[in-house]
């Protein structure tokens, strides 16, 4: 049994980490941004979940989480970074800053927030794994091999549109690379991982990129137990790592 601390755990990816989490017995921090409004995740009602409100956009709530969870936890083996926006579709050309920005704070300045304000709790886990959850979006490398074998999609990730949320699992990616550097004498392992393409709201909404002619195939059902195999076998020889959901490493 571990503790682990989900972010964006209202729907999509993090509430069904949550639920295959609390399945197998974890303790699991749920964090969302309006508590009231999560009724899949409070109509879970597990002695071992634990709702806490978290906006990764406001850090008053981060500090205020963070200081909840200090009171009620020795420590936490595993943060997952999941929170997250997709932002516009257009093209680059017509890429909007302020969408940029605001898809920057949200997927890079969220998680980097999250992370340090419970950096002290996590020292003292024994797991001691921060997860970012990345796409392969925001692999500058080697598009051909890893858009998953979809003519729609294949060699078309720099083309289409999305290029704020592009960007911003790329800096996600360096942060994951740089804080895994630091963190090593502590024991900390970073990783960061696609999920896949799963059908989620987000993941449907990305068909729009690719003017509907391809789909999310893969269940979130699906996508958490590959995560969760990546997640449990997580440790510093794999820290600064970038792997797709099936645990083969990703080009960055
Ligand atoms: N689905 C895919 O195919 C796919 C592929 C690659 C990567 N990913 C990544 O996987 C993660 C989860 O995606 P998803 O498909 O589950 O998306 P989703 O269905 O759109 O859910 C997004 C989650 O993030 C939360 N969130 C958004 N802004 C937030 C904020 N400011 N503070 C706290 N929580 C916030 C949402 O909360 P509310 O309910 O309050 O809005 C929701 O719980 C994201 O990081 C995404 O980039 C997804």
């Amino acid at each position: 049994m571990a503790t682990y601390v989900v972010t964006g755990a209202s729907r999509g990816i993090g509430l069904e980490l949550v639920k295959q989490l609390l399945a197998r017995g974890d303790v699991v921090v749920a964090a969302v941004r309006d508590p009231s409004k999560a009724s899949n995740l409070n109509a879970l009602n597990a002695a071992n979940l634990h709702v806490i409100k978290l906006d990764v956009e406001k850090p008053e709530t981060i500090k205020e989480a963070a200081a909840t969870l200090e009171k009620q936890f020795s420590s936490i083996d595993c943060l997952i970074n999941n929170a997250g926006v997709l932002g516009s579709l257009a093209k680059t050309s017509k890429a909007d800053a302020s969408d940029i920005a605001w898809v920057h704070k949200v997927n890079v300045l969220g998680p980097l927030a999250v992370t340090q304000a419970l950096l002290p709790l996590i020292k003292k886990g024994k797991k001691k794994l921060i997860a970012n959850i990345s796409s392969t979006l925001g692999s500058i490398g080697d598009k051909e091999q890893y858009m998953e074998n979809d003519d729609a999609r294949r060699g078309n990730a720099f083309a289409v549109g999305g290029l704020a949320y592009k960007m911003s699992k790329a800096a996600l990616n360096m942060q994951t690379m740089s804080l895994a550097a630091e963190l090593k004498d502590d024991g900390i392992t970073v990783i960061c991982y696609c999920p896949g393409w799963v059908i989620t709201d987000m993941g449907n909404s990305g068909s729009e990129a690719f003017d509907g002619k391809a789909a999310p195939t893969l269940s979130a059902e699906d996508s958490i137990k590959c995560q969760l195999k990546l997640i449990d076998s997580a440790d510093l020889s794999k820290s600064g790592k970038y792997f797709a959901h099936t645990g083969e490493p990703l080009p960055w």
